[in-house]
């Protein structure tokens, strides 16, 4: 008799404990499974440097000196570094005027456009312009900070943000672009701000998600593409409003294309996210990617929108009347 006594006992318990006891367990074999698991194909460390996109910006002034070297960046294992300064106050803005900086000590072969949509998250960039300032200076490459902020309180429009940007962009003579939300941080200073031949997913491992990849076409997050091949997709759909779509949507640009996205190593890719409240989510938005029109929508057909340029020291703001 006594054998069958701990089924009598789990026949008494009610079926709302059953649900949590399986919930509970679902999760923590979920949680077993993913952790750790980084299931991406990426380009292995000793093949970066051929995939490097060495374009530097007709505007950085040609000199004697010699060429910058990267694989000091990219081929070093660096622990993660993730201190985040508490006050803006103790960052020093050595060689940074206009947003912009070009190394002194060589000749940079790298020339990038930091591309950050904006809109009333003050702490966040108060955290993320020294933060990456500091990150980007150790890196030899020439590079300016571009914070494109929503003035209006309409939906946010991140895509016509980012094609609005571009456009300064590309008036700076950059032939790489870098799109960044301002809520990452990038930990791995391994983790090189470059293009390559083909589009990058940079974020790839984010400490919300566990440094795990939700899905293998995400481009969400942090995404370096040459300015000639943002251009030949017709940049971002300006129509997705709110929260999501608008990268997954790119991402179906960039593979009509025949481009390809590629990762680094996940040790590198790491990036921690600042809390924040998130912008209104766009319901429609998976409705929204199956009939895409991207010869008809993006960079050669913005909406009417206002546009003043304001610089500061650290970055160059362009806020839009959308
Ligand atoms: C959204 C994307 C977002 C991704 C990861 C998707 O559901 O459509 O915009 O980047 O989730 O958060």
């Amino acid at each position: 008799m006594r054998r069958w006594l701990p089924l009598k006992r789990l026949q008494k318990v009610d079926v709302k404990t059953c649900i949590v006891i399986v919930l509970c367990l679902i999760a923590i074999i979920q949680f077993i499974a993913c952790f750790g698991v980084f299931d991406y194909e990426y380009i292995p460390r000793d093949e970066i440097e051929r995939k490097l996109y060495l374009h530097a910006s007709p505007n950085v002034r040609k000199s004697s000196k010699a060429d910058c070297r990267y694989e000091n960046v990219y081929q070093k294992v660096f622990p993660d570094d993730w201190e985040i300064k508490k006050s803006v106050n103790d960052f020093v803005p050595q060689g940074i005027a206009n947003g912009s900086y070009t190394p002194t000590d060589c000749l940079p072969l790298i020339s990038v456009a930091l591309l950050v949509t904006y809109r009333k998250r003050q702490n966040q960039l108060d955290i993320f312009v020294p933060f990456i300032h500091n990150f980007l200076r150790k890196q030899n490459i020439h590079y300016k900070l571009y914070v494109i902020e929503q003035q209006d309180d309409k939906l946010f429009n991140k895509g016509l943000l980012y094609n609005i940007g571009v456009q300064y962009a590309m008036a700076d003579k950059f032939p790489c672009l870098i799109m960044h939300d301002v809520d990452l941080l990038p930990l791995n200073s391994a983790n090189l701000y470059s293009c390559l031949h083909q589009p990058r997913h940079m974020s790839a491992s984010i400490d919300k998600f566990r440094f795990n990849l939700p899905y293998k076409t995400l481009t969400g997050g942090v995404l370096s593409i040459r300015t000639d091949q943002y251009t030949k997709i017709n940049g971002f759909s300006n129509k997705f409003l709110g929260w999501g779509g608008e990268d997954d949507e790119f991402a179906l640009r960039i593979t009509k294309h025949g481009l390809n996205i590629l990762r680094f190593p996940p040790d590198i890719s790491r990036y921690t996210m600042l809390v924040h409240k998130q912008e209104k989510k766009n319901v429609a938005r998976h409705q929204m990617l199956v009939n895409p029109n991207p010869e008809k929508d993006g960079l050669n057909a913005m909406p009417f929108h206002i546009t003043t340029q304001h610089t500061h020291r650290l970055f160059a703001l362009i806020k839009v009347q959308t």
